[in-house]
């Protein structure tokens, strides 16, 4: 029972950027404290009915009567088939439901919520913002300190956004909308996951997700409502536009929309929904291997460009800056 008892943390993965046992907001601080609840409350019911069964083995046998043994046994049944999970259900339901309530958008008092509109790709994150226009892809930057409303859907099949430490989950079904809340406590970054299995690279589709400060958001949004145009023209936007920019958006060049946009691309801390960390020839390595690093995704291979193209659409890319 110790072992269990001990083990229950280390499959849990009680810490790290992924783990709901380490909130960092108001929402996931409920969703924790749920956990916990019920955590606590399941080994309280596996000690008792592990000690009675123990004592059930141990006790010296008895005689009873046939009535007598009725008597018990409608008693055993009645109290631990009925009344003790239905005190139990009525218990996590008075928990759980203000928690769950609390993860969806109610309307609240004060400054309201931003409105953030995220779509999940077979194998990457849309993420738009649409009071200021901007758009980007596979990370999510938000205000700390106070609420943000997501709203999701999906382009294809079902996804499922998840940014354990700033709340809850919720499904990205094609067709429909769905929100839920989150808030950050203060800045920092944070990680999201899809947790709905979508296809062979289900798992290499991460959000890598900033809270800022008001400031600090403010001037993220900023820097991206005005794109820098004409440094982005030349001859390695032309080859861009001939070879990427009908499936990727480049805000001012190209106006794809089946692949990630790529608008701000440089200031991105991965590659490739998590896969990548953008460094200095990542752009490069991408374009060369995307087919080894993650395969699957709809990008065409790039083995009809040479390596000169190939190394002006990296530069390029390497460029993006907002
Ligand atoms: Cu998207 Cu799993």
């Amino acid at each position: 029972m110790t072992a269990l008892a001990s083990a229950v943390p280390l499959i849990s993965a009680c810490s790290g950027d992924q783990s709901i046992l380490a909130p960092a907001g108001p929402v996931a601080r409920d969703i924790a404290l749920l956990w916990w609840a019920m955590c606590g409350f399941f080994t309280l019911v596996l000690v008792v009915v592990s000690a009675i069964w123990i004592y059930a083995i141990w006790r010296k046998p008895r005689e009873y009567s046939l009535d007598d043994a009725r008597r018990i046994q409608n008693r055993w049944l009645i109290g631990g088939g009925i009344v003790l999970p239905s005190v139990t259900i009525v218990l996590l339901l008075l928990f759980g439901i203000p928690v769950g309530t609390r993860m969806m958008q109610l309307p609240i008092l004060g400054e309201q919520p931003l409105q953030i509109e995220v779509i999940g790709h077979q194998w990457w994150w849309e993420v738009r913002y649409p009071d200021s226009g901007v758009v980007t892809a596979n990370q999510l930057h938000l205000p700390a300190g106070r609420p943000v409303d997501i709203t999701v859907t999906s382009a294809d099949v079902i996804h499922s956004f998840w940014v354990p430490r700033l709340g809850g989950k919720i499904d990205m079904i094609p067709g429909r909308e769905n929100r839920i809340r989150l808030q950050a406590d203060a800045p920092g970054t944070f990680r999201g996951q899809c947790t709905e299995f979508c296809g062979t690279q289900h798992s290499h589709m991460i959000l890598d997700v900033q809270a800022h400060s008001d400031e600090d958001f403010a001037a993220w949004i900023d820097a991206r409502r005005e794109p820098q145009i004409e440094a982005l023209q030349g001859e390695a936007g032309a080859t861009f536009m001939a070879h990427c920019g009908t499936c990727h958006r480049v805000a001012g060049v190209s106006a794809g929309n089946r692949a990630p946009d790529l608008t701000d691309l440089a200031s991105r801390r991965t590659l490739g929904a998590g896969l990548l960390p953008n460094e200095p020839g990542a752009p490069l390595t991408w374009l060369r291997e995307h087919g080894r690093i993650k395969s699957g995704t709809g990008m065409p291979l790039t083995d009809d460009l040479d390596a000169e193209h190939l190394q002006a659409i990296a530069t390029w890319l390497e460029g993006l800056e907002p």
